[in-house]
């Protein structure tokens, strides 16, 4: 538990009895998954593409909140190689992924911020875009720490938010995996990634299992614009993505 603001906060994952994903465990095998997933590479590409149309400056101030193995900053730097970018995320094993991707491009600025970010402490009105993807379901409570992410953008900033807020139904992305890689690969290819990535299986049945007891946030797509309006953005554009199972908003 962690006080912030007067209220108290679940950090959840430092919580005995809460969430089974253990994220360390997942971290080596993220990138190799990622990279077999469309649904996920076309998240990549969409950032990019809303980049180039926001009159973003060169040395924009960009934050990803939950930034994970630093996929979606690596994304940003091509197009705004000179913007100074936040990586924000508790889990040591993604940052440590994460930090030598970041040390190969060399050029990009990038601070990485090992902490809850629940807690973590950013002077208001630091940045002008907050990228934040399929972190938000597991932040509880989600409002709270919503209403700290908005006093963190500046105030013309914007909110790139996709959450993944559906039940995990593990047979389903196998399905979609499997035809993915065969289209590309063989079925031999198949069972190998399978066989090599067998942790990243694991931590989803966790995942599915952390959605059922309500560990994490499961949500349609108008329960997420009510709660980013009622935490004070102003959704510009919501829609659905990554095969129906995540919610895409961009705020101001
Ligand atoms: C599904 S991954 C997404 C990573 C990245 N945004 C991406 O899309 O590739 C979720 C990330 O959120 C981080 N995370 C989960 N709960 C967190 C919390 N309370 N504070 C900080 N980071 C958290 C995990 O460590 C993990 O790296």
């Amino acid at each position: 538990m962690s006080e912030v603001e007067g209220e108290t906060l679940l950090v959840s994952n430092s919580q005995q009895d809460g969430p089974h994903l253990k994220w360390s465990a997942y971290a080596p095998k993220y990138d190799a998954i990622c990279a077999y997933n469309p649904a996920y590479q076309e998240n990549l590409e969409r950032l990019k593409d809303y980049l180039r149309t926001w009159e973003l400056s060169e040395d924009a101030r960009i934050a990803d909140l939950g930034a994970g193995t630093g996929n979606f900053i690596c994304a940003m730097s091509d197009v705004l190689p000179h913007a100074s970018y936040t990586h924000i995320d508790f889990d040591p094993g993604m940052n440590t992924v994460a930090r030598s991707k970041y040390d190969q491009l060399k050029s990009i600025e990038v601070n990485v911020i090992q902490e809850y970010l629940q807690r973590v402490s950013i002077p208001d009105e630091s940045f002008d875009l907050i990228v934040c993807v399929n972190v938000l379901y597991a932040v509880a409570p989600q409002g709270l720490f919503l209403s700290r992410a908005r006093r963190w953008l500046k105030p013309e900033g914007r909110f790139f938010i996709i959450d993944f807020g559906r039940k995990v139904k593990i047979f389903d992305w196998g399905w979609y995996f499997l035809k993915s890689t065969i289209r590309k690969h063989s079925f031999g290819h198949f069972v190998r990634v399978l066989v090599d990535n067998y942790e990243f299986v694991r931590q989803n049945k966790n995942a599915q299992h952390d959605f059922e007891m309500g560990y994490f946030w499961e949500h349609s797509t108008e329960e997420f614009r009510e709660l980013l309006t009622s935490t004070g953005f102003s959704v510009e554009e919501l829609y659905t993505c990554y095969r129906g199972y995540c919610d895409l908003a961009i705020c101001r």
